[in-house]
């Protein structure tokens, strides 16, 4: 399913609708439609006029969906810049350059186990809407906020979908083996797409290595360009290079990164 007429730009587009879901802080951001197609993984930057120079950095969102009508991101409130945009009415525009990053690639005629945390499902909305056998994608949500926040009720009725709520230490660790055997049952016989907070990118990675599964993860480094220049998003590779996220991923094969082990990302705010 890869997408040939991916041709980055930088954009104005109008704000058509904002919808919310759980208390407010989770937000659908329907825009414009852009000419070019992406792939699912791939993001854009997103900086409205009305901020001014505060704050000053764009702020990166995976493409949650696009149709002939709309181009749709699913936003998390968690700090200035989502609470900002979280307020801009319809009618008003946005700065917008993408899509960015590589994306995801996979055969539409091989098996799917895709594994996603908290706002990890925002990528894989327009995936499984557009994918010619949903009947081949089995679908791992973990979260923390009521499942009603999130956009799991629209994944096509054919997916094969199960959604577990993480609101205790207990519940984290269930979670935790309900991954590790899925990871293994499936591994040998299709790919594992991987999108979420570095905790359960840690844990996906650990078992797909131990399996040897084909397994690709998305990073969500904080991220302040978009395009290569700033050198903020770097992550470090097993070959002991640095590597932009937003140029060289955000998806990587999961054997081919390394998270720090200071903790620094398990201390992160993870967006579940
Ligand atoms: C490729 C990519 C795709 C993303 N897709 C989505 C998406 O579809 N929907 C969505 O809601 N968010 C997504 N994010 C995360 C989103 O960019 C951040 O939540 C946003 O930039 C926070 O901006 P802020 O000004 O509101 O928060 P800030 O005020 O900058 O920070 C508030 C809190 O959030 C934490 N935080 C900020 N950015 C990140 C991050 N990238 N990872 C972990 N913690 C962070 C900070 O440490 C702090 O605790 C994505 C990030 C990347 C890199
Ligand atoms: S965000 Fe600037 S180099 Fe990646």
């Amino acid at each position: 399913m890869l997408e040939t007429n991916i041709k980055p730009s930088c954009l104005k587009p109008e704000i058509q609708a904002i919808t919310y879901a759980g208390s407010g802080d989770f937000v659908h951001l329907y825009m414009q439609p852009p000419a070019w197609g992406y792939r699912p993984g791939q993001f854009v930057m997103v900086r409205p006029g009305e901020w001014g120079n505060d704050p000053v950095w764009p702020r990166p969102f995976s493409i949650c969906e696009k149709t002939s009508d709309s181009l749709r991101l699913f936003i998390q409130v968690v700090g200035r810049g989502t609470s900002l945009i979280s307020r801009l009415q319809p009618g008003s525009t946005l700065d917008m350059w993408g899509p960015l990053g590589n994306g995801f690639s996979f055969d539409p005629d091989v098996p799917l186990l895709i594994l996603a945390g908290g706002m990890g499902i925002a990528p894989f909305i327009g995936l499984c809407k557009r994918h010619p056998h949903p009947g081949r994608i089995n679908f791992l949500f973990g979260h923390r906020m009521g499942i009603e926040c999130y956009p799991f009720a629209e994944l096509p009725q054919k997916v094969n979908k199960t959604h577990l709520n993480q609101q205790t230490a207990g519940d984290i660790v269930s979670f935790q083996k309900v991954l590790e055997k899925r990871i293994r049952d499936f591994s040998g016989r299709g790919r594992i797409l991987a999108c979420g907070p570095s905790p359960f990118l840690k844990v996906v990675r650990k078992y797909s290595i131990e399996s040897g599964a084909d397994t690709w993860i998305s990073l969500e480094n904080r991220m302040a360009c978009g395009v290569g220049a700033c050198l903020g998003c770097v992550t470090g590779t097993t070959t002991g290079e640095y590597l932009q996220t937003c140029t060289h991923g955000p998806v990587f094969r999961a054997d081919e990164v390394v998270f720090e082990e200071d903790d620094r990302l398990l201390s992160a705010k993870p967006h579940l």
